[in-house]
Parts: structure tokens; sequence; C-alpha cells
């Protein structure tokens, strides 16, 4: 595990693992309050022989590490999150060329605070980041749509449906305006609230292991 050197790759704290060769790299995006080290276990959960890169969330809310401003708990600041995700994007190009990933599968996955980060990079970005996993994540955008097309992208929803931090109605928004965006969506549901279970990170594994397998 390296820490980063160079100019733009080093603009975003954050660890690297180069993971075996030809395997995924998992970039991997915690919750708030979170550090690097919580998107490292993550990933290695998820596949314990893929790259990494786990950037730490630049925002400090009263000293809790985050992707994006929010207003209120569910109430994010839009510019901020389209302006985040943009430099973000910027970060992993970066990172894609300081690591020699090109070629490699790039996964963006994230919890809470993390997925929305991971869903508004990935829409944002799909030519860059096509395939995307979010664990208790929501719709980022506030009262602006999605445009353009998602096509090329591939989208992994796992949710508790009595989340109350990502309310299911803003799930739904999520998953209809992917698909109208012409994304692939699966989805993993479970009578629960916000977190990770056993059986998402099982139902995560195999649609990791799909994606890659029919890339
Ligand atoms: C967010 O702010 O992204 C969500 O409300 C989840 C969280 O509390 O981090």
């Amino acid at each position: 595990m390296t820490a980063a050197s160079g100019s733009s790759v080093s603009a975003w704290p954050h660890l690297f693992t180069e993971g075996a060769a030809g395997s995924p790299v998992l970039i991997s995006l915690h919750g708030t309050g979170g550090t690097e080290h919580d998107g490292v276990a993550l990933a290695r959960e998820l596949d314990p022989t893929a790259g990494i890169i786990a950037p730490r969330g630049r925002v400090s809310e009263q000293g809790m590490n985050r992707w994006f401003r929010r207003l209120a708990e569910g109430v994010f600041d839009v510019d901020d999150v389209e302006a985040q995700s943009d430099e973000f994007a910027v970060f992993l190009r970066a990172a894609v060329a300081e690591y020699a990933l090109e070629g490699r599968m790039l996964v963006v996955v994230g919890f809470s605070n993390g997925a929305n980060m991971a869903l508004a990079t990935a829409i944002r970005h799909p030519d860059l980041v096509g395939h995307a996993m979010a664990f208790s994540g929501m719709y980022p955008f506030g009262d602006r749509d999605l445009s353009g097309s998602l096509d090329a992208l591939r989208v992994l929803l796992l949710n508790g449906r009595q989340d109350p931090m990502a309310p299911y109605a803003s799930v739904a928004r999520l998953a209809q305006s992917l698909a109208a965006a012409g994304a692939d969506v699966e989805r993993f549901e479970w009578d629960g609230g916000h977190g990770i279970t056993r059986d998402e990170l099982s139902s995560a594994r195999e649609w990791l292991a799909g994606v890659a397998a029919t890339r």
C-alpha cells in the first residue's frame, strides 16, 4: 500500500495498492466521518485481489471527512456535489496515468456519503468510470434531473428499505433516472436501515464477478 506522489495525483489524499495483474481497480469511498482506511477495508471485503484507490473526502463537517457539503441531513449543496465530483474525476484521470491503470476495469464504490459521491462521479463521468456500487446511497443531485446518455454505465444499488438517511423515494428516483438514461441498474434491497450487511456484501461480490466476466 503506497501513498501518492506527483502533482495532480497528490491533490487528493489517498492510499493505493496495485492488486493482481488485470484485476479490477476499486475506487473505494468512505462514509461521513470515515477515512481512506475504511475505503481499503470495504474494497478488501469485495475483492481481496483487486487494485485499490482509497481517497479521503476533502470536505470537513465539524471535523468529519465528507465528499461534498450538505445544507442538512439528506439536503445536498448540489453545486458542490457537481464541483467535487468533477475535481475527483480530474484526480482519477491523474491516478490512472500515475499508476498505469489504463485497460483495468475501474469500479467506483462507496458507503453512504461515499456512495453518493461514487454515483455523482460515475453519472457525470461514465467515460472514465463505467461501474458503480452504492451501499446506502441516494439520488445525489437534489431537484436537478440527469442529462445525457448513460448507456455505458453499470450500477449496483444496495439499500435498506427503511433507511432514514437514504429515503426509499430518493433511491427509487435514482434507479428510474439511471435506467431512463440507459444505464444497466441492478438493485439489492433488504428490510433495514443504514449500513452494510453480509448479504449485501455477497451480492456485491457476485455482481462484481459478473461484470468483470462480461466486460
Ligand atoms: C449524505 O450526506 O451524503 C447522506 O446524508 C449520508 C450521510 O449522512 O453521510
